[in-house]
């Protein structure tokens, strides 16, 4: 069973290492289509493409500065305000889907009838704002912390990057505002089981090479969600799409910004600091499948004891398993089939490096493609 984003990203888990190694053009995801693909040159692969590029001014990538102020501009072009646009007074449509099918696989499970399968949904998607509340935690206090090297320097990065943790921040007020209207009108019982501060200070711990590599998939696959599943859905509570679509608009520069601080730390890195931080990388991996696999089995003890009658242990098993793989291609795979992501990875780390990578990524993938 494999449901997919979009069917041109198609990538196979066996096939990971391979199309890691070789990357693909990226996409345009946010309207900054002079900031798409890979502006530039490799470190670790000069090809005469390259050269031409360093070569010829008017094929040149923008300075980062440029692209920090387009940045500026996007965030005040797009920036919105959680009642007087998201919200509007209005309450979630109970009647109506949350997540997607595509999102929450729940076509998987073809024995639940119309209105558990709604249900479902509606859980997946609770917890799907929830997992965004918490990384946003940690990536509005890595942003802050990256800015202050800005502080006595480049103010034009500097405000690109407050105005980057203004938005975390505001994000995080608005899917706490949304936790307590689902908890309004859903049973009781249901339980988001990571803590932000507990989570945020783990990720934290690790180098902070690691942390804007996770961060730039994370907002690349907010990205993609929205675009490929969410806008699509007719179906889904049109509070619960507005605000996705509001969340999407800011994390389009988010993605940007995330992507020139990735490069730029990377730049500082020698040889034996960037394994350590693939490392670190794939640690962090872990510790979000870990979370996931706590988060998919309190969802199913919520799910089966709520739905409305009971289910087979067959059933049950069922259930419990597309929780968790749809929790594993939400938040894992379809962030590294992003084209733009593996792009910039491969840009980054040697084949080595990337094989590692691919590795320990191959048990979730696997998981996520039975
Ligand atoms: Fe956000
Ligand atoms: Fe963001």
């Amino acid at each position: 069973m494999r449901t997919r984003l979009q069917s041109d990203h198609a990538l196979p888990g066996e096939a990971l290492a391979e199309a890691l190694a070789c990357g693909r053009r990226a996409h345009a995801a946010n309207g900054f289509g002079d900031f798409q693909g890979d502006p530039y040159p490799s470190r670790k692969e000069s090809t005469p493409m390259n050269v031409a590029t360093l070569e010829h001014p008017e094929t040149a990538a923008p300075p980062a500065s440029h692209r920090y102020a387009k940045c500026i501009a996007a965030s005040k072009r797009v920036r919105w305000d959680i009642d007087r646009d998201v919200i509007r007074g209005r309450q979630f449509d109970f009647g109506r889907k949350f997540l997607p099918d595509g999102l929450s696989l729940v076509k998987a499970l073809s024995f639940l009838r119309p209105d558990e399968a709604r249900f479902f949904s509606q859980v997946q998607g609770r917890t799907y704002a929830n997992m965004f509340g918490l990384v946003e935690r940690y990536i509005g206090a890595k942003t802050l912390e990256i800015s202050r090297g800005y502080a006595l320097g480049d103010q034009v990065a500097l405000e690109a990057l407050v105005r980057f943790t203004d938005e975390e921040l505001k994000h995080q007020e608005l899917f706490r505002r949304l936790e307590q209207m689902a908890g309004a009108g859903m049973p009781a019982g249901y339980r988001f089981v990571a803590q932000p501060n507990e989570v945020a200070g783990a990720v934290l711990g690790k180098s902070t090479w690691a942390v804007l590599g996770l961060t730039l998939d994370i907002e690349l696959f907010t990205l993609a969600h929205y675009r490929s599943s969410i806008e699509t859905d007719a179906e889904l509570s049109d509070l619960w799409k507005d605000v996705f679509l509001f969340h999407w608009k800011e994390e389009s520069q988010h993605a940007i910004l995330d992507e020139l601080e990735w490069r730029r730390e990377d730049a500082r890195l020698g040889s034996e600091e960037r394994d350590g931080a693939v490392t670190d990388l794939i640690d962090l991996v872990a510790a979000v499948d870990g979370i996931l696999q706590a988060q998919a089995a309190a969802d199913t003890g919520y799910f089966t004891l709520r739905a409305g009658r009971s289910f087979s242990p067959a059933e049950q098993d069922a259930i419990h398993d597309v929780f968790l793989k749809a929790y594993r291609w939400q938040y894992i795979a379809s962030g590294v089939e992003e084209p733009r992501f593996t792009d910039v990875l491969k840009a980054l780390v040697s084949p080595a490096q990337m094989e590692r990578i691919g590795a320990a990524l191959a048990p979730i993938l696997a998981h996520v493609e039975a």
